[in-house]
């Protein structure tokens, strides 16, 4: 299968692009200089066929600072809801399928969580107002699909996990909220959940593609320090809660997101458990 990824050095992307190579796909990933999400020349190009012919164009990047796109909004919208508009158009030109990532943040103002992919959305800041409109970009190109993803960790950027590991070596004692749940997600694990998926030629429309289980940040953070105690041998210090009122952000959190991956799992194995995804996040941080 011939991917086109854009977003490739990203969190997700650092991932997904070797895990497609395992398989045998042959994988193009241009840079953010290369191919600007936001130019349309440069989606015109694509939809021209003059970077090659590719059965999916999976798209990873975005606007993914959730304070800043409270004041960046501009530059939100370009890239959060306008590029997956262009590129679902050039996917229609190229005869490609168009995969688009949005997330849980489209949800969190109506209801509570597990949410499903008929749920009613609300998102409640702009980060998530702006995925929630990308979506429709992306599904304007009528065979698109969007995979809903959440609570992303893995080793390559700083991410949750990774910055609570930090604080372990350190010593350091962390306030954590208790009134955020999520459903966090290992980025190989993710990628391998949607290449599965794509593999599938499924449906056109949105998909849950996200870990197996509903946490809050607390118990999410627990969850880190026993694989840190389980890898190292060291107590880490103790976790102090606190409630999201007491932690002051630019953007508000949803107080649940946690998705329901019903149906993604028609077309792939669920996520591994959660400790075991951590213990093998570490494994890959510290060494084994
Ligand atoms: N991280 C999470 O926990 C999470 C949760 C839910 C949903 N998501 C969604 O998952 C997707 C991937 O997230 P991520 O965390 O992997 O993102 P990320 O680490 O922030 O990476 C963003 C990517 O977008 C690229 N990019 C930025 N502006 C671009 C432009 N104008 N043209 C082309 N590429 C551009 C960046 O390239 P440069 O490095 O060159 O700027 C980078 O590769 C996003 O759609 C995000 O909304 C993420």
């Amino acid at each position: 299968v011939r991917l086109l990824v854009t977003g490739g050095s990203g969190l997700l992307g650092s991932d997904l692009i070797p895990v497609a190579q395992a398989r045998g796909h042959e994988v193009i990933a241009p840079s953010s200089t290369d191919f600007d999400v936001t130019n349309p020349a440069a989606a015109a190009q694509l939809g021209a066929g003059e970077l090659g012919r590719f059965d999916w164009v999976i798209n990873l990047a975005g606007y993914t600072n959730v304070d800043a796109a409270e004041t960046h909004v501009q530059e939100a919208t370009e890239l959060n809801v306008i590029a997956p508009g262009y590129l679902g158009q050039a996917c229609s030109m190229l005869g490609a399928r168009f995969l688009h990532i949005s997330t849980d943040y489209v949800f969190g103002g109506i209801g509570h969580g597990p949410y499903s992919e008929d749920d009613e959305v609300s998102p409640v800041q702009k980060y998530g107002q702006t995925k929630e409109e990308g979506e429709r970009s992306a599904l304007a190109n009528g065979s698109s699909i969007v995979a809903r993803v959440a609570w992303l960790f893995g080793k390559t950027k700083r991410c949750f996990p990774v910055g609570m590991v930090e604080a372990c070596r350190e010593g350091k004692e962390l306030k954590i909220v208790t009134d955020q749940r999520g459903t966090p997600s290992y980025t190989p694990e993710a990628s391998r959940m949607l290449l599965d998926l794509i593999q599938a030629e499924p449906e056109p429309g949105i998909y849950h593609v996200a870990g197996p289980v509903g946490v809050s940040r607390m118990e999410y953070a627990e969850i880190v320090r026993q694989a840190y105690f389980k890898a190292t041998g060291i107590t880490p210090a103790p976790l102090i809660p606190v409630l999201s009122s007491e932690f002051f952000t630019a953007a508000v959190r949803p107080a649940d997101s946690v998705l329901k991956t019903d149906k993604v799992l028609r077309y792939t194995q669920a996520h591994m458990p959660l400790p075991d995804a951590m213990d093998a996040l570490l494994v890959e941080l510290l060494g084994s």
